[in-house]
């Protein structure tokens, strides 16, 4: 059971440094992250797409908190200087033993990935039986990273999908409600079709104009997350392998991906199988001519600076 003082850490932590705010969203996002820590509990999780690890806080006390990344995302993220323990293709071969985890997180990741129904079938092979999968994805969220964005799926393709790889106990809920999604839109539709078209005066009136009614319907809106939501930013779900987690024992880093981790097909050219015997995960070659085919730098990243959080 997590302590105040420790949710009271995560809490800060997630407000202040992640910038999530506090309304229905944040807290939406915020209580998944500590299930999913709190269900992990003394077993593996695998942050599947850890870009930046940014909810490494939460996992870090709780559980053997591991990590995946796709090398060429590593090169066009600058993310040279964060240790993963994994690199690879989560749509292709996850370089992980069946049955291994307690727990797949997967956030802001799903609708990078162009087979998404080939990750939620290895998710699947990978977590033990009774082992859960918590995935955030966009639903109205506007298009980034580009061109690696191929989906926003609805609730139902969610569902079928896990359903399809053989998930259960498939719960999917709404992050946000239908207005907090609708007035995201407005402000990012004002600077994007006025602001960044050179209009500057009139996305500066109507901006004016307009902000009293946004605050209020954002602050109305932050609470009304129910059954009339229909679009909302994005899904929280949570699927299970059929079956009962049996006792947790994850041991340590380098005992478990000893025992689990299993060699990858490379990733393109980008990556180098470890020279060292046995498992020690793959390093990436820092190659940003051929990486260049997979990631772009991200360039939406200015156009979406709104106060949307980031998914
Ligand atoms: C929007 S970021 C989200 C990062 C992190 N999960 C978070 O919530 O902060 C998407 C991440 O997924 C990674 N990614 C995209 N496609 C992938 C793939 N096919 N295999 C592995 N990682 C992938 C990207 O490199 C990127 O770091």
């Amino acid at each position: 059971m997590a302590t105040d003082a420790r949710i009271e850490r995560l809490r800060e932590y997630f407000v202040d440094e992640l910038s999530w705010g506090w309304g229905h969203q944040a807290r939406a996002v915020f209580s998944f992250l500590l299930d999913a820590a709190e269900d992990c509990r003394g077993g593996a999780v695998l942050d599947a797409g850890a870009g930046h690890q940014r909810y490494r806080p939460f996992f870090d006390d709780e559980c053997l908190y591991l990590t995946l990344e796709h090398p060429a995302g590593i090169d066009h993220k600058r993310m040279g200087a964060i240790d993963y323990d994994l690199l690879g293709e989560l749509d292709g071969d996850i370089p992980l033993a069946d049955g291994c985890l307690h727990g797949v997180v997967n956030t802001s990741v799903l609708e990078h990935l162009r087979h998404p129904e080939r990750f939620l079938a290895e998710a699947h092979r990978i977590l033990r039986p009774g082992g859960r999968l918590y995935t955030h994805v966009p639903f109205t969220y506007p298009e980034h990273e580009e061109p690696f964005d191929f989906q926003r799926p609805t609730s139902y393709a969610l569902r079928s999908w896990l359903a399809e790889a053989g998930f259960v106990d498939v719960e999917i809920v709404p992050d946000s409600s239908n207005l907090t999604a609708a007035v995201s839109f407005v402000e990012d539709a004002l600077r994007w079709d006025l602001g960044d078209t050179g209009h500057h005066g009139e996305h500066r009136r109507l901006s004016e104009l307009t902000a009293p009614v946004l605050a209020e319907l954002r602050r109305v809106g932050a609470d009304l997350v129910g059954p009339g939501t229909r679009f909302p930013v994005g899904w929280l779900a949570v699927a299970s392998v059929p079956g009962t987690l049996g006792p947790a024992e994850a041991g340590s880093r380098s005992d478990f991906l000893a025992r689990y981790g299993r060699r990858a097909e490379p990733v393109g050219e980008l990556c180098q199988p470890s020279t060292v015997d046995g498992f020690d995960g793959f390093t990436p070659t820092a190659s940003t001519t051929s990486s260049s085919m997979w990631i772009r730098p991200d360039a939406s990243a200015d156009r979406t600076t709104s106060t949307r959080s980031r998914l």
